[in-house]
């Protein structure tokens, strides 16, 4: 049995006994049931995203501290965060996510062709991984020859992201805030420059931004655009593997989607449901939580297993089925309320391009033996994922 089929069972028997636990050996607690997690995520004022204090004790550094948590929006509660929210929304809308598919498709013909050149295939290094750098740097409007300093970025980043290694917590999170420390200095030489040259990109968009008559500071807006990298990056590689994994297990399923080209996106929508790469999110109780019997006091942090809300039967008939045309399918993968994933149209959309390019050019696709996986606890999907196909 994979660590992930484990991890699986293991919700599903936590969900029966206990949808809402304390793990009394570290005082945290775990939501394990949808109907729990949907009223979790939606109850800001309950369910907190203000994790300072943890990430103060990691970070002992004033500077190291201040670099990850400026603009980073995803640790802050409203007011400031629904500020910043309509800010980078304001740049980052559905109709100039749309606009990107041609440069997509573009990035995506050119991964293709160089992967049929090579022979050999690591879905991941190759395609999977490349692809939302590249694309992120794009919708920033940075110079193509700037590319390579997110991909360092982006490797900094993802480096014992799934805390498997023996590194320690605190060096990890280090190593994350001089990284977007280095990245949002950037991103504020570039705000500078577009202040007095504006184009259609998002850095200009954010650069002449205001949230409530009011401009933000420059390190807030670079701590802002550098989070999308953090945000986006790891996520969306992990969901592309994910759609080549299931799509190599699932032969008869790649040849409906082949078939009927208006499944396509229902099927992301399944893969994200039946494999989030983002399997927790993280709150503490500002005051005491009350569900059925249970009450999580004031003051504790709180796992919420998107994992496992997204397998409850009680909300999914046959949860562990991967149907394509599975409806309603309102998973948790992208969170829900407040901080629901501001990059969600753009993750579909990469996932929409890549799967059809793999429907369209591969005839059979199958993962080989020693494809690696991250820590399902962390996140769901491949390291690696060597893959044997047959071009058309
Ligand atoms: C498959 C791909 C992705 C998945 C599964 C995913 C998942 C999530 C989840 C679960 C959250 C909520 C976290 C929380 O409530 O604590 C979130 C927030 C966020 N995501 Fe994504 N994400 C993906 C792709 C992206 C992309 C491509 C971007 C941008 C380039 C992005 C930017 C963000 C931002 C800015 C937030 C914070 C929103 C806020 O706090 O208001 N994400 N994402």
């Amino acid at each position: 049995m994979s660590d992930l089929d484990e991890l699986i069972k293991w919700f599903d028997g936590k969900r029966a006994s206990d949808p809402v636990w304390e793990d009394e050996k570290t005082g945290t607690w775990h939501i394990f049931g949808y109907a729990e997690a949907t009223s979790a995520l939606a109850d800001h004022g309950t369910f907190s995203s203000d994790l300072s204090d943890v990430l103060e004790k990691l970070l002992p550094d004033r500077a190291d501290y201040d670099a990850l948590t400026r603009g980073n929006i995803l640790i802050m509660d409203p007011p400031d965060h629904n500020k910043l929210r309509k800010l980078v929304s304001k740049g980052f809308t559905p109709r100039f996510v749309a606009e990107l598919a041609p440069r997509i498709e573009g990035i995506v013909k050119d991964l293709f062709d160089r992967m049929r050149d090579a022979g050999e295939i690591d879905l991941v290094a190759d395609f999977a991984y490349p692809l939302p750098v590249t694309v992120i740097a794009e919708l920033l409007g940075t110079p193509a020859a700037d590319h390579h300093l997110f991909e360092e970025w982006a490797e900094r980043l993802i480096a014992n992201a799934d805390g498997s290694t023996a590194v320690r917590q605190s060096d990890v999170m280090l190593t994350v805030a001089r990284t977007i420390g280095e990245m949002s200095a950037y991103v504020q030489e570039h705000l500078r420059e577009r202040r007095t040259n504006p184009r259609d990109d998002l850095i200009s968009r954010l650069a002449v931004a205001e949230a409530d008559g009011q401009r933000l500071a420059d390190e807030e807006i670079g701590g802002l655009v550098s989070m999308l990298l953090r945000a986006g990056h790891l996520t969306t590689t992990l969901l592309i593997g994910n759609i080549a994994a299931l799509l190599s297990a699932h032969p008869d399923t790649a040849a409906l989607l082949r078939r009927e080209e208006g499944l396509l996106s229902p099927a992301i929508e399944e893969t994200l449901r039946h494999r989030p790469s983002v399997i927790t999110v993280m709150r503490r109780t500002a005051k005491d939580a009350v569900f059925d019997g249970r009450t999580i006091p004031a003051g504790r942090m709180v796992t919420i297993w998107i994992g496992s809300a997204n397998r409850d039967e009680r909300r999914f008939p046959n949860p562990h089925d991967f149907d394509v045309r599975r409806q309603p399918n309102q998973h948790l993968s992208f969170a829900l309320g407040g901080h629901f994933c501001l990059g969600a149209p753009l993750a579909r959309l990469e996932a929409k391009i890549a799967m059809r390019a793999m429907l369209g050019q591969w005839r059979e696709m199958s993962v080989g033996p020693d494809a690696e996986f991250y820590d399902p606890k962390h996140f769901v999907g491949a390291k690696r994922l060597p893959l044997a196909v047959d071009w058309v």
